[in-house]
């Protein structure tokens, strides 16, 4: 399936009123955000294109193969922007844009293992360079550790439950594929959510789990704050509430002045960042009904003062 850019219009809306050089894409993607945005600003002279997926960026070489060398692929995670960054002799950027999570054609290959729904190996890496794989957190770590991810990155309730099943039925047989997760994780736990599979949060869990994902948006949020130039702007758009939470502190801490005592001085260090969204945005009905994958985005934006 094709990936569907979420919130795009309202996202685009925050960059309309800036002209900008440069531009940091942390999620390329399928690139559609990149092509839609290139499109409103034509004065962009570099646009930074990165993804940890290798696959993704071949897709969005191909979509984007027109601008010439106005955009740079960068294969690696947004975490290390700054090295990316100072590799091209670049200090500052007029605008950044992360769009967190997996893409429809990730979600839809069932060779990368992402989904309850998809026959494939239990895999789950965004970057196939990695060597940790959902399968070797399925099948090698202790029940005690399994149930740690599953609560603190599925928040499932029935943690314990899901993480004995596993421990149990790898016993037996060597867990390899999401179609036998799937069916252990749905024999073992109570349905008590009726519009979620009974796997949704296993997998959410194992897939941040495997990529890292909550540490680098943490380390590339702050990063992209560091390098945004005076009056450039940043934006976020989060698919759960582990991920909004953490920029949603980010921004507010960078958008507060700090205060610091030092001997008998008290210092305080002006705000970096202004919230352009003091609450999230959220995806109108129309867009919730026309994409599925929409309805849990959250949107923020913030400016550099
Ligand atoms: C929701 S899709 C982005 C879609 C894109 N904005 C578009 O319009 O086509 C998320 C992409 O971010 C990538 N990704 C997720 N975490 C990343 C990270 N830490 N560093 C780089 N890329 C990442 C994924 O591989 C995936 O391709």
């Amino acid at each position: 399936m094709k990936h569907v850019p979420v919130m795009l219009e309202e996202s685009l809306e925050f960059f309309k009123s800036k002209k900008m050089k440069t531009f940091f894409d942390g999620t390329l993607g399928a690139g559609g955000f990149a092509k839609a945005l290139l499109l409103d600003h034509p004065e962009i002279e570099t646009y930074f294109g990165c993804d940890r997926d290798k696959k993704a960026l071949e897709i969005a070489r191909e979509k984007l193969e027109y601008l010439g060398k106005k955009v740079i692929f960068i294969h690696g995670n947004f975490r290390d922007l700054d090295a990316f960054l100072k590799n091209k002799g670049v200090d500052q950027v007029d605008g950044f844009f992360f769009d967190f999570g997996v893409s429809s054609m990730q979600l839809d290959e069932e060779n990368r293992g992402f989904s309850f729904n998809r026959k494939g190996p239990l895999d789950m890496r965004m970057d196939q360079k990695q060597k940790l794989s959902a399968s070797d957190v399925v099948n090698h770590y202790s029940e005690k550790e399994l149930r740690k991810i599953f609560k603190e990155f599925g928040e499932e309730p029935q943690s314990k439950r899901a993480a004995s099943a596993i421990v149990k039925a790898r016993k037996k047989k060597y867990i390899e594929t999401t179609k036998e997760l799937s069916d252990i994780i749905t024999a073992s736990i109570h349905k008590i959510r009726k519009k979620l599979h009974p796997a949704t949060l296993i997998f959410q869990a194992l897939r941040i789990f495997v990529n890292r994902e909550l540490e680098s948006i943490t380390e590339g949020v702050k990063k992209a704050i560091q390098k945004l130039s005076y009056g450039g702007r940043i934006g976020a758009l989060s698919f759960h509430r582990l991920e909004d939470r953490i920029v949603k502190n980010i921004f507010r801490e960078a958008s507060r002045p700090l205060k610091k005592i030092e001997g008998i001085q008290e210092i305080v260090t002006l705000p970096s960042l202004k919230l352009l969204t003091k609450s999230p945005l959220t995806p109108s009905r129309k867009e919730g009904f026309r994409n599925r994958r929409s309805t849990s985005a959250k949107l923020r934006f913030a400016e550099k003062l």
